[in-house]
């Protein structure tokens, strides 16, 4: 293990900026983590974990050490009637459904070529098309910061919630996941209570879908809508769907009946934030560098030169357009390194 000095995180973030993190770090097993621990290097303040950087904005270099998870391997065995699958942090996610996919394990085909590595999947329970991280989570092995051991978090522990868990919240900073294990099993009943899986699934005549077909569709269903990162450089949904209490959104549905909305727990909306992007003419425009995607306005491109902060500001333009028109302000999904 080697820290690298002046390292350029351009093929480290899935938004292609460039920007210099000073020191730079590899782990490629767990005993490096406490290598670096004993060394002292965790003392330090500068310190950012990356996973597959498909959640990181860089608005500036990055005057610190970025410590890069890379530990490999996914492996399963039965417990009962289900399987307990185990990967370690620095695969990649998508490797992990299609290793699940291909051996029929069912319980995560809906979350098919999510960006990102597996390590990250809890830290925001990332979730698609009907189906969370959380729905078939065990529990998760963890490094911890300040003591140089591993603790496991067991789901109760994780307190999930949408894109958002304790590790977000109270425990920010503090551990960094190294493995994660799923419960999945063979009879699991594919869920396509999603409209655009269902329709996909019409549209090809399928009418009893196997874990495969979902898996086929919902990556259809994400390639037609998102862009690719590896040619056009994007984070995903870059802010949250907002969610709003019954009294405001009475008051926007009566003002905006077309709004787009799912129900969200009790007297709790959640609002599509690309429609309310798309409603203030942001969908598609491309200004320079930068741009929303054509297919979502949730998304924000860099369409090649884009630097970090071009990307930040676009954000700043979009939060306060939406603000203006619906009195909602929306946050940011994407982390924002570097101010
Ligand atoms: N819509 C518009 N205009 C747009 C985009 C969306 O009007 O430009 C409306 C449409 O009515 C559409 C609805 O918003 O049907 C919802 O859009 P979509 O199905 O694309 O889902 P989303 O709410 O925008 C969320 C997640 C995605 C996830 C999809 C599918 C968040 C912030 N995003 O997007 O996750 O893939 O659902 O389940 O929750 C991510 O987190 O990076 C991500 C891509």
């Amino acid at each position: 293990m080697e820290i690298l000095r002046e390292v350029s995180l351009k093929t480290y973030n899935t938004f292609g900026v460039d920007a210099v993190a000073e020191q730079f770090v590899h782990i490629e097993k767990e005993e490096d983590l406490v290598q670096l621990f004993q060394a002292g290097r965790f003392e330090q303040n500068s310190l950012l974990f990356l996973g597959g950087g498909s959640n990181m904005l860089f608005v500036g270099d990055y005057a610190g050490l970025v410590v890069r998870m890379a530990i490999k391997g996914i492996q399963h065995r039965w417990r009962g009637d289900l399987i307990e699958v185990q990967a370690a942090g620095g695969e990649v996610w998508h490797d992990l459904v299609t290793y699940c996919v291909d051996k029929g394990f069912g319980g995560i085909e809906n979350l098919s070529l999510i960006p990102g590595t597996v390590g990250a999947a809890p830290v925001q329970n990332i979730g698609a098309y009907g189906v969370e991280l959380q729905d078939v989570f065990y529990n998760c092995r963890a490094f911890e910061l300040e003591t140089g051991t591993f603790k496991t978090f067991y789901k109760e522990d994780c307190r999930f919630g949408y894109r958002d868990s304790i590790f977000k919240g109270e425990l920010k900073g503090k551990y960094i996941i190294t493995e994660i294990n799923l419960l999945l099993s063979t009879q699991s009943k594919p869920n396509t209570t999603y409209g655009a899986i269902n329709a996909e699934l019409a549209a090809r005549g399928i009418v009893q879908p196997t874990i495969k077909d979902v898996s086929t569709v919902v990556s259809a269903i994400r390639q037609g809508k998102l862009p690719d990162p590896s040619t056009i450089g994007n984070a995903g949904s870059f802010f949250k769907n907002p969610v709003v209490s019954e009294d405001t959104f009475r008051r926007l549905v009566s003002d905006f009946v077309d709004i787009v909305y799912y129900r969200f727990g009790n007297n709790q909306y959640k609002l599509a934030a690309g429609w309310l992007i798309e409603q203030c003419g942001w969908k598609g425009k491309v200004m320079g560098n930068v741009g929303t995607w054509k297919n979502q306005a949730l998304v924000l491109v860099n369409h090649g030169k884009a630097t970090g902060l071009e990307i930040y500001e676009l954000s700043e333009r979009i939060i306060e357009s939406v603000k203006n028109r619906f009195g909602i302000r929306l946050e940011r999904e994407v982390n924002v390194i570097g101010f």
